[in-house]
């Protein structure tokens, strides 16, 4: 089968193993494009691939298939409308934007143009999640009702270099809620429905050399479903445990278990739903192969970017209520 070309747009953190995976598919030939020589140099050695430092210069040298862009938040819409001009298939890292700024424009081209277009939120792609949606969306344990989220990582060991990237400041899509918050938000509004309302409380903590939040609580209403998170990004203990529960049983998705669980009324256990471990480099794999498939029109658990847009309406209240102290409706 012919290869797919796949221009990787932002080779930091995310866009090295988009490229990397993208690799390890065999379905692609990638190209790079950073406008950091020094990194765009490495990588392009490392991985042996043709490296672009400007995008419009990369976009006017050849056809691409498909583009990935993996730059800081703030600049993902002008990109994707420029991919998009461009005639590729479209796959944009969490989070859509900072703003909504365009983003209007950027759902309509996409809804007119022929290629696949899809937002990176990567919990869509865990089986452990995809478990868990399958079984809930076959009724068996009836309406959700009320969900918890309990989550947390030691940030700085697993990003040492997070006092100089866009996560320092909200305009570049830093902070807790607009970087780690919104893959479960995003995930909740998957398995439940979209958030109508909120009240967000958020502060910076502990995490040294930054100012942004890196603790926050939201009580939300996803609907008729009453929806409570709690994340920092200090804890040592690096999980995420979600709690659906519904009118029958509850099911509980442990990500750091990489399971699934299920509690019936009148059950005296929980029945775990575990399959082999996976590595993190495995799960954009299996990403990276959803997305080509969805390039051949097969259909896909891929985050659409009208969902993405939705969960930035999450993002953007989260910001606003934990400024404003109020709960603001969703519209
Ligand atoms: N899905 C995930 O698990 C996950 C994890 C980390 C980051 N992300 C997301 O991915 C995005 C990038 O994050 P990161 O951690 O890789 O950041 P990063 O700072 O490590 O990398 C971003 C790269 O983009 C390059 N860049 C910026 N503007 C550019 C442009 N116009 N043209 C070419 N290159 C440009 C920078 O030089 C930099 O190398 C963010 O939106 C972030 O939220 C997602």
């Amino acid at each position: 089968m012919k290869k797919d070309v796949i221009l990787v747009v932002g080779c930091g953190s995310i866009g090295e193993r988009h490229l990397r995976c993208f690799q390890r598919t065999g379905r692609a030939e990638v190209v790079a494009c950073d406008n950091n020589v020094v990194l765009l140099e490495r990588v392009a050695q490392q991985y042996g691939v043709t490296q672009f430092i400007d995008f419009n210069v990369a976009l006017a040298a050849r056809k691409y298939d498909g583009i990935v862009i993996a730059t800081p938040a703030h600049t993902h819409v002008a990109l994707a409308l420029a991919a998009l001009r461009h005639g590729a298939a479209v796959f944009i890292e969490k989070p859509l934007s900072t703003g909504f700024d365009k983003v209007d424009e950027l759902r309509n081209t996409a809804a007119r143009s022929g290629p696949f277009t899809a937002v990176a939120y990567v919990y869509h792609v865990m089986p452990w999640i995809l478990g868990a949606r399958a079984f809930l969306r076959s009724g068996k344990l009836g309406i959700p009702m009320h969900v918890t989220v309990t989550a947390g990582q030691h940030f700085p060991t697993f990003r040492p270099a997070y006092r100089e990237i866009y996560y320092t400041r909200h305009e570049s899509g830093g902070g807790a809620i607009q970087d780690a918050l919104t893959h479960i938000a995003n995930v909740v509004e998957w398995l439940v429905g979209p958030t109508t309302r909120l009240f967000c409380d958020a502060a910076h903590q502990v995490l040294e050399g930054v100012t942004v939040e890196d603790t926050v609580n939201v009580t939300a209403h996803n609907g008729n479903v009453l929806v409570n998170y709690a994340l920092n990004q200090f804890q040592a203990p690096n999980e995420m445990t979600l709690q659906i529960n519904c009118e029958g049983g509850s099911v509980r998705v442990e990500g750091h278990e990489q399971r699934w669980s299920v509690f019936r009324r009148g059950a005296k256990e929980w029945k775990h739903h575990k399959a082999a471990p996976l590595e993190r480099d495995d799960i954009f794999i299996a990403q990276a192969n959803a997305f080509l498939d969805g390039m051949r029109r097969k259909p896909t658990p891929l985050a659409t970017i009208a969902e993405a847009a939705q969960t930035l309406k999450f993002n953007l209240a989260a910001l606003e209520s934990s400024r404003s102290g109020k709960a603001i409706e969703l519209s």
